[in-house]
């Protein structure tokens, strides 16, 4: 159901947790996709670095630039007319100094027109994120698996099995509310964590592969859709095959053009 915020900011997104309305969210890279999903009445979009792999075909999401998540970021934004668009900081971009983080985080605003971003870890990077808050700049977190320690921690498994881990993870999603952030994401870590996180902060913690105790969900657009087909993780379910349309539509496209049956008449100047 569509909800009747005219446009939606960072502050509803906090309200929702507060009346228990789930928050939908959804990855977009580019305009067609992102004007769908504000037609529907998704709550916020993410540029997520995922574009890396389900956009540019790169195994991980390390490569991506500023500049080309500017661009995509670019894309969504012109698109989206209510829904929150956030915007993926990419590897090194914010890691280095908070002084370098603060001026790429800008150009997300500046030149993208995306009215937050997102920054992967914890306790680490609060000095970055609460300069970026103090700036204006809403940040949204991001715990568990955090894709971009992937050379870190050696795979794609779940996070917060360990008490250590755990330990981190809760302290560090306390810290990243009273830092300021707006949201956080939790990615790969048990429900009953995910659970008890979420009730312990006052922000929305939005879940990927983190059970239904989040205050909302996220998935990467393509893989909902069937597009990315080369590996599907648990937490993903299917809402259409699309890959197998598109490759049903395009041999039919070039089977009509080889038996001459493109173009018909009607087809024709
Ligand atoms: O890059 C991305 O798409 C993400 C989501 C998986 C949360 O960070």
């Amino acid at each position: 159901m569509t909800s009747p915020i005219k446009s939606v900011t960072t502050q509803d997104i906090i309200r929702m947790k507060q009346s228990g309305r789930a928050i939908a969210m959804l990855t977009a890279y580019d305009f067609p996709t992102a004007r769908i999903l504000d037609e529907i009445g998704i709550d916020a979009v993410l540029v997520g670095d995922s574009a890396n792999m389900v956009f540019y075909g790169e195994p991980n999401t390390l490569s991506i630039t500023v500049d080309q998540m500017i661009y995509h970021t670019r894309a969504v934004a012109r698109a989206v007319k209510r829904a929150l668009v956030i915007a993926d900081m990419p590897f090194m971009s914010y890691q280095i100094n908070a002084d370098e983080a603060l001026r790429n985080a800008g150009r997300f605003l500046k030149e993208a027109g995306a009215a937050a971003v997102k920054m992967e870890g914890g306790l680490p990077i609060l000095p970055t994120i609460r300069r970026a808050i103090e700036a204006g700049i809403p940040v949204m977190g991001h715990l568990g698996l955090v894709p971009q320690s992937i050379h870190r921690f050696g795979g794609y498994g779940v996070r917060g099995r360990t008490e250590d881990e755990k330990g981190f993870l809760k302290e560090s999603a306390v810290a990243l509310d009273e830092a300021g952030c707006f949201s956080m994401v939790l990615e790969a870590i048990p429900a009953d964590l995910a659970k008890e996180i979420s009730q312990s902060v006052r922000i929305p913690t939005i879940g990927i592969g983190a059970g239904a105790g989040c205050d909302g969900q996220i998935l990467v657009t393509n893989d909902l859709l069937g597009l990315f087909e080369d590996f599907q993780p648990k937490f993903v379910r299917r809402y259409a095959e699309l890959a197998r349309v598109m490759r049903d539509a395009f041999a039919r496209y070039v089977n009509d053009v080889r038996e001459r049956r493109f173009p018909a008449e009607h087809e024709m100047y």
